[in-house]
């Protein structure tokens, strides 16, 4: 799935969270949002995510502008991670992770499906667990479960690393990198972390709503040294 912004401004009264940007995201990359806070990386998010639309221009799927009557199919192919993670306090590790699948139909085993993500993110241990027992690298990694469990093409992440300290952090980038190339998913995500963003494919970074870099990474690339001129 190919998603892009065509001339995306997003506007608030007196301001321009975004103007007139483009952004076209290729299937199964990953790509990192970086600028100072207040730059747009959450409204791009946001917006390719369908939980936002544009006050001008176009939000692409394939090609195809996104209407507003297929803004919820939309929603469905994506998955979101946050940085305070937003687990259920009173719900378990396993229906944390279920109860996004709650409202839906859907062609797959619920139970196996978080399951097996549940293993894969190391926690098949700690299903029947509250998230107040778990440590904050740990219910990140349950939130990553949750938002994988819609099998979603898009996988959006906004500051994930943000609340944990930094090897946490790291083990958590590592995770959703390592994911999005099982699932073939593709992953972006904000971040002001630059170890989060030199293990993309990609580093778009943001000022005041418009695209003032971007940088495709090759594996060859001495990233860290280079993000000097791209911290925010
Ligand atoms: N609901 C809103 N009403 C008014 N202004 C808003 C609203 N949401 C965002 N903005 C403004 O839009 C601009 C971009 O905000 P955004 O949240 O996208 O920044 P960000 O890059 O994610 O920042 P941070 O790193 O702090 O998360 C900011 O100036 C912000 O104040
Ligand atoms: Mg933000």
């Amino acid at each position: 799935m190919v998603v892009s912004l065509r001339g995306v401004t997003r506007g608030y009264p007196g301001l321009s969270a975004l103007d007139a940007v483009d952004l076209e995201i290729a299937d199964g990359t990953a790509v990192a949002l970086t600028g100072a806070s207040g730059a747009g990386k959450s409204t791009v998010l946001h917006l390719l995510g369908g939980m936002d639309r544009p006050t001008a221009g176009t939000v692409e799927i394939d090609g195809k502008a996104l209407t507003s009557r297929q803004m919820d199919e939309h929603r469905r192919r994506v998955g979101f991670v946050f940085q305070r993670f937003h687990l259920l306090p009173a719900l378990t590790v396993l229906d944390n992770v279920l109860a996004p699948l709650l409202p839906r139909r859907v062609d797959f085993d619920r139970r196996e499906r978080a399951t097996e993500l549940l293993t894969a993110v190391g926690l098949a241990e700690r299903t029947s667990a509250l998230p107040a027992e778990l440590s904050g690298g740990q219910q990140q990694r349950v939130a990553i479960a949750r938002a994988l469990v819609g099998r979603p093409r898009l996988l959006l992440a906004d500051e994930p690393t943000g609340n944990l300290d930094s090897v946490i952090g790291r083990e958590i980038v590592d995770l959703l990198l390592s994911l999005r190339e099982r699932y073939g998913t593709t992953l972006v995500v904000a971040t002001h972390d630059p170890e989060v963003a030199a293990g993309c494919d990609r580093i778009v970074r943001l000022q005041d709503g418009r695209i003032t870099s971007d940088t495709k990474l090759s594996p060859s690339d001495d990233v860290l040294d280079r993000l000097g001129g791209l911290r925010p």
